[in-house]
């Protein structure tokens, strides 16, 4: 046999050999690119979603300090409707400074009794023992409530403004796989939280049901934010009454002339705050909820009927939804005892922006030739705390003029946890009794 045909038959003998091995060197080299065409189009998709991951996370975040920014804003606005209803309360002090004045005028004073009055005015005596109690009793029930509607505030706008970036992710994303306009969705999902942070997203192709269930949803949404109402109206009484019982306790027997050290008053003052701390943080007791929520069904009604008007409460009895849902996490985030830690950071710092200021006051109004002094008159003392209950209530219109900023709210915003305690309820996703401050 020639050698060449040798060679062709053996070519011939392997050749189904061959052609199957190329093809499986050729599928090889196919599959090869096709799995490096997928790896790197898996790898820029995920850079992409790397990227916009982190975009919606920024936007999550800066979310997040928006919101903890306009809780501060809310008690703003809050505090001089509450000033007032402390005044409507007989805990008005520039009344008595008023009335004291007035005494220093013997003449009027006995014209006015004389002739207009039946009821004879109170003396000079009163009015210092009057001053003494209210402003002990005003400072500490502002010490309290303040404390208590700053981390209701806290707890509602950002249960509030998770339920709405939930909202807004789930939509984007079904979005996303409906019309894959990332982009624009995403786009108008991050606009519509800067230009209209209150608001819901609305789709043009919103039919009327869902204009319905949005107005419920908001409505439910107005309900909920309008239990503040509840602790500035009725809660505040609760406080109120304890501190009062306090205070009658610590305070019997010291009178307007009697002279106390810094130390001996803030000792007092110390009694008073533990002894209202234990009664309200005692294990057992539904005393907190009821200064922060109507109890039962009655009370619910009352509230809403002064917060809602007579449209949207019938709108709102439709469907109670979402206000039940709301109302039942913010039940658990109060009764939580993580809850009751920040309010006891918040009233221990406010002890504390207490005894500076009313320290700093007392020994600034020493008269020249005092400096030694020690010991001030209690009466000295009630003008100071008297002053420091009025900047504890300092709003930002109140002080224009001096544009500065309300120290009190201020000290209380930055307790760290208060942010601690803010953050967790933003993030947490996993509605219902998991919640990582239950214990
Ligand atoms: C004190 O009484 C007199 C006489 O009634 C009156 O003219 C005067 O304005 C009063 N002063 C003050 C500060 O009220
Ligand atoms: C809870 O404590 C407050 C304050 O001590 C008290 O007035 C109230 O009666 C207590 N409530 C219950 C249910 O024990
Ligand atoms: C407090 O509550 C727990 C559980 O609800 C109960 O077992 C316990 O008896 C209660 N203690 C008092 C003093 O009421
Ligand atoms: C508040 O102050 C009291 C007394 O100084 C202290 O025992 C308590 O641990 C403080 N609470 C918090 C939450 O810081």
């Amino acid at each position: 046999m020639p050698p060449n045909q040798r060679s062709r038959s053996l070519l011939q003998r392997h050749r189904g050999k061959l052609l199957i091995s190329l093809t499986g060197i050729v599928a090889l080299f196919t599959t090869g690119s096709v799995v490096v065409f997928f790896v790197k189009r898996w790898l820029y998709k995920q850079q992409l979603r790397i990227t916009e991951e982190h975009f919606i996370k920024e936007q999550i975040k800066r979310r997040f300090e928006q919101t903890q920014e306009d809780s501060l804003y809310t008690i703003y606005e809050l505090l001089p409707v509450w000033e007032m209803v402390l005044n409507e309360n007989d805990l008005n002090l520039d009344s008595i400074i008023t009335q004291l004045k007035d005494q220093k005028n013997q003449s009027t004073r006995q014209k006015s009794s004389e002739s207009i009055e039946s009821s004879p005015l109170k003396t000079k005596a009163e009015l210092w023992n009057e001053l003494e109690l209210k402003s002990l009793i005003k400072l500490l029930t502002i010490t309290y409530t303040v404390s208590s509607l700053i981390l209701l505030t806290r707890l509602q706008l950002n249960i509030l403004t998770r339920n709405e970036y939930l909202d807004s992710a789930i939509k984007l994303t079904m979005q996303q796989e409906n019309h894959n306009k990332i982009n624009h969705r995403l786009y108008d999902w991050v606009t519509s939280w800067w230009s209209n942070p209150q608001g819901k997203m609305v789709d043009s192709m919103t039919t009327k049901k869902l204009k319905k269930d949005g107005q419920e949803v908001y409505i439910n949404e107005q309900a909920f934010l309008s239990l503040s109402w509840w602790i500035l109206n009725r809660g505040w009484l609760d406080y109120n009454e304890i501190v009062t019982n306090q205070i009658e306790i610590e305070f019997q027997g010291i009178h307007p002339r009697d002279t106390l050290t810094l130390e001996e008053f803030s000792s007092r003052l110390t009694n008073i705050f533990q002894n209202i701390n234990s009664q309200i943080f005692q294990q057992n007791n539904s005393s907190l909820i009821s200064i922060f929520l109507p109890k039962g069904s009655g009370g619910q009604e009352f509230l809403l009927s002064q917060t809602l008007d007579p449209e949207a409460l019938t709108c709102f009895h439709s469907n109670t939804l979402v206000f039940n849902q709301l109302i039942n996490e913010l039940s658990q985030c109060i009764e939580s005892t993580a809850t009751s830690i920040v309010l006891e950071s918040l009233i221990n710092e406010s002890f504390h922006f207490i005894m500076n200021k009313v320290g700093m006051k007392t020994m600034a109004k020493k008269k020249p030739g005092q400096e030694e002094q020690q010991n001030y008159q209690m009466a000295v003392f009630s003008m100071s705390m008297k002053d420091c209950c009025q900047e504890m209530l300092q709003t930002a219109a109140g002080s224009a003029e001096s544009g500065s900023v309300n120290e009190y709210l201020a000290t209380l915003d930055s307790v760290q946890t208060l942010d601690d305690l803010s953050a967790s309820v933003y993030s947490n996703f996993g509605v219902s009794s998991s919640y990582g401050f239950k214990d």
